[in-house]
């Protein structure tokens, strides 16, 4: 797949940042698109952006990626309408950060939900169908720097994100002989909607250090925009795993050859986190 040009390609988590950057990106190429996201009014606004810049949807629709009835209905109705899709892309995630401690069962069972069973589902409803039709394709899954490295206050969130890591892994074997090209993003720090519905189980986020962290957080991320441009990049060229940004490639080459030290600068991380923790404890 050199070109998205005419490609029936589905994005999922369209309504906001990255899945909506990459359905503007996307369009601007020529896929023919189709969206979907649970929150109606955020896809309506990319719905109409796309206007605009005259690109061409096929079918959009709000649901939740975690009710498999709404997306086999919704997979039915395109395929239907518009036979197989030739590229599929999981965007839509949730985060949900905390010490273990203090992560209940609804903080796991919501990131399971959500960030993995939402993607099988979409796998499930339309991937058969693009194997059937047997015109190859691409499968597009955006994991995180969180499903390659295992973080402090991430576990729920690194149980998510490196369970989708495990699935493209096998998939790859699985659709070779297919001609669908799995990748996997892994981005770093992106200045999306996330930074702000971003939960962090028993800490106040409005104290002026956890208020510094984010403000770090968002002058290492990079743009929505630029994240897409990588993520389209990175198709167009056939790779398995997509950075968004080049300290996450670094950081993995690093975990690969050298895990000590970068183990040093994750147990530091953690240091900084304890010490809001404690901070908010006193
Ligand atoms: P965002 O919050 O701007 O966009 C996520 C979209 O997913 C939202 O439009 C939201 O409505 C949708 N969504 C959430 N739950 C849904 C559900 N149950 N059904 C359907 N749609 C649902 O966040 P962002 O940053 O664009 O996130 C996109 C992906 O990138 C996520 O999978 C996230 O985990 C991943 N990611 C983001 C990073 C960042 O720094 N922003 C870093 C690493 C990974």
């Amino acid at each position: 797949m050199t070109t998205l040009r005419d490609q029936p390609c589905l994005i999922t988590g369209a309504a906001s940042g990255i899945g909506r950057a990459v359905a503007l990106a996307a369009g601007e190429q020529g896929a023919k698109l189709v969206l979907t996201d649970v929150d109606a009014s955020g896809l309506a606004d990319t719905l109409a952006a796309l206007h605009e810049r005259g690109a061409r949807v096929l079918a959009s629709r709000a649901l939740d990626i975690t009710d498999h009835a709404a997306v086999r209905a919704f997979a039915d109705t395109v395929h239907a309408e518009h036979g197989a899709m030739a590229v599929l892309m999981n965007v839509a995630g949730i985060a949900i950060w905390g010490p273990v401690e203090q992560l209940r069962l609804e903080h796991w069972r919501a990131l399971v939900e959500v960030n993995l069973m939402g993607p099988v589902h979409v796998i499930e409803c339309f991937l058969p169908t693009m194997v059937a039709a047997g015109r190859g394709g691409h499968l597009v899954t955006v994991s995180s720097a969180a499903g390659l490295f295992g973080l402090p206050w991430h576990a729920a969130y690194n149980a998510s994100k490196f369970a989708l890591r495990g699935m493209s892994e096998a998939m790859r074997y699985d659709l070779k002989r297919h001609r669908i090209r799995v990748s996997l993003v892994c981005p770093g720090a992106v200045d999306t909607g996330l930074v702000r519905t971003l939960r962090i189980v028993g800490i106040d986020q409005n104290t002026p250090r956890v208020a510094r962290l984010k403000q770090r957080f968002q002058r290492h991320a990079v743009s929505p925009a630029e994240a897409a441009r990588r993520i389209l990049k990175g198709l167009e060229k056939n790779r398995y795993l997509i950075y968004t940004s080049p300290e996450i490639r670094l950081g993995y080459w690093f975990k690969r050859k050298f895990a000590w030290p970068l183990e040093r600068v994750i147990a530091l991380i953690g240091r900084q986190l304890e010490a809001v923790a404690r901070e908010q404890n006193r």
